[in-house]
């Protein structure tokens, strides 16, 4: 340790790095930068949108989220592993593949992008991000920052990988998105856990908050915040490691922790149909024994319980309303799936990917009838202006998988509004009110604008 003067020129050059690192210049250059290969008649990303991605990832756990974007980004425009080089991640190496491939270069740092629909196309998660940021929410801070940081990461991983065809990127591109479904389903179940209504039980409480019949897993909020760790502190080359190695429960786990949370509140009446239900999940998706077992055997009875304990049980109205919600938050997701490339191979021509991008903001105004949601970026909902070159990206015939980002971003939000709904109706204020109120609170102020805006 040196002289006093020495270390006020230390803390001054950390205050500069950091002050630096916090201004979201990285990001936005290469955001725009991306908005300009697609679209040579734009300098970059809409500025407004931009301005709400940096307001939003600003406020995300002291404006360390939007540092760490800075840092991710800047990783990306210098990665250059001899092991893990720009376009070795492929068919001939075990990677997928897709349709789009047209090398083009950005005008930062040289950095080479192989699907440039497939890139630009994930500014729809950023902008998923910001309206979480926008949106009014019952989460605690914890866990909207959460929230966020799981999908503005995840933007970024999606990104990486798309642009780069690099081991690292991939690893980014599929291990986010479980910590998404991760955050979601722990906002789902924040009220049925100890403490809130009963007092803890250790075994019950670890199933339902960790999906894990052995252990403890950190929870979401860690997982989050732990990326954002990595980018800002870690240099690029000791990404991939940590993100393959991130403790969450696989995608399968938590999407049924989900659907069967969901379904045990709408009809808790019906266990025999909740049975059938993951019986069928686990045909369709072929779940191995083990997961099928925890879902039936640990799973399934903590949620019941947990449900019948709540201090008075969800009305029938309740249940309908939340059942809506869920329809239309699926028909989100099950109609980005269409588009995702891997599950239904044969459908993608010309004409499909035109009417598939015709039909998208259809697809939503059906959801945003059933689920009443606000949305105040009606943008994103009638499928304009949602990212650079959009118009020519959503219908291109070899980018199907530019729909999926921006249809699966839309659905993200809504699963993220859906979790929201059901910790506020297993809230204690909900829980105490008359079940004509539980009812006449969202279906004023969403349901019923809606029609009328209809
Ligand atoms: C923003 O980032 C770009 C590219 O990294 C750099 O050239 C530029 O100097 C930065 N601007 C500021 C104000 O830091
Ligand atoms: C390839 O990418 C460039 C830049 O985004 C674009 O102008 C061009 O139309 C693309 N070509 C095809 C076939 O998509
Ligand atoms: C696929 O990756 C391998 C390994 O890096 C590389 O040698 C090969 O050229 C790549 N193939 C294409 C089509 O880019
Ligand atoms: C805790 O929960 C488990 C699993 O739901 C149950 O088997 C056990 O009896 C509970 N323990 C107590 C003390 O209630
Ligand atoms: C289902 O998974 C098992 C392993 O759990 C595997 O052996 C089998 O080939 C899979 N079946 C199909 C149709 O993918």
């Amino acid at each position: 340790m040196g002289s006093p003067r020495s270390m006020t020129s230390l803390v001054a050059l950390v205050l500069l790095a950091t002050a630096r690192a916090a201004d979201g210049n990285a990001t936005r250059t290469y955001l725009d930068s991306i908005a300009r290969m697609v679209d040579g008649g734009v300098e970059g990303m809409d500025a407004a949108l931009w301005a709400s991605i940096e307001a939003c990832m600003g406020d995300v756990d002291g404006g360390r989220l939007l540092a760490a974007s800075d840092a991710a980004w800047r990783g990306l425009g210098h990665y250059d592993n001899p092991a893990d080089p720009w376009g070795s991640c492929n068919a001939s190496t075990g990677c997928k593949e897709y349709k789009e491939m047209n090398e083009t270069t950005l005008d930062v740092s040289g950095v080479l992008v192989y699907e440039p629909c497939n890139t630009v196309s994930n500014a729809a998660y950023y902008r998923t991000a910001a309206n979480l940021c926008g949106a009014a929410s019952d989460m605690s801070r914890g866990d909207r920052d959460a929230v966020v940081a799981a999908v503005a990461h995840m933007a970024f991983g999606s990104s990486f990988w798309h642009g780069s065809h690099t081991r690292l990127g991939n690893v980014a591109d599929n291990g986010l998105i479980q910590v998404i479904a991760y955050a979601d389903y722990q906002v789902m179940v924040r009220h049925l856990v100890g403490g809130v209504y009963r007092r803890g039980n250790a075994t019950r409480d670890r199933v339902l908050l960790s999906l894990s019949s052995s252990r403890d897993r950190p929870s979401a909020a860690d997982a989050a915040r732990g990326l954002t760790d990595l980018f800002l502190t870690r240099p690029a080359d000791e990404w991939k490691d940590y993100i393959a190695t991130i403790d969450v429960p696989d995608y399968f786990t938590t999407f049924a922790g989900v659907v069967l949370e969901l379904l045990t509140l709408v009809a808790p009446n019906s266990p025999h149909l909740v049975d059938e239900v993951v019986q069928i999940g686990a045909r369709a998706f072929n779940l191995s024994d083990a997961v099928v077992a925890f879902m039936t055997d640990e799973l399934l009875p903590a949620q019941r319980a947990a449900v019948a304990e709540l201090p008075s049980p969800l009305s029938a109205l309740e249940r309908a309303g939340l059942a809506c919600k869920f329809v239309g938050t699926m028909l989100k997701l099950g109609y980005a799936f269409l588009w995702q490339e891997y599950f239904f191979p044969c459908i993608y021509g010309v004409a499909t990917n035109d009417l598939g991008a015709a039909v998208m903001p259809m697809v939503n105004k059906v959801a945003n009838l059933l689920t009443g949601f606000k949305h105040a970026d009606a943008d994103q909902q009638r499928c304009e202006r949602v990212y650079a070159a959009d118009d020519r990206c959503r219908k291109l015939d070899v980018a199907p998988h530019a729909k999926w980002h921006e249809s699966s971003a839309n659905g993200l939000l809504d699963l993220a509004l859906l979790a929201d709904d059901v910790h506020k109706l297993t809230s204690t204020k909900a829980r105490a009110a008359s079940p004509l109120g539980r009812f006449a609170a969202p279906f004023a102020d969403g349901w019923a604008a809606l029609f009328l805006a209809a």
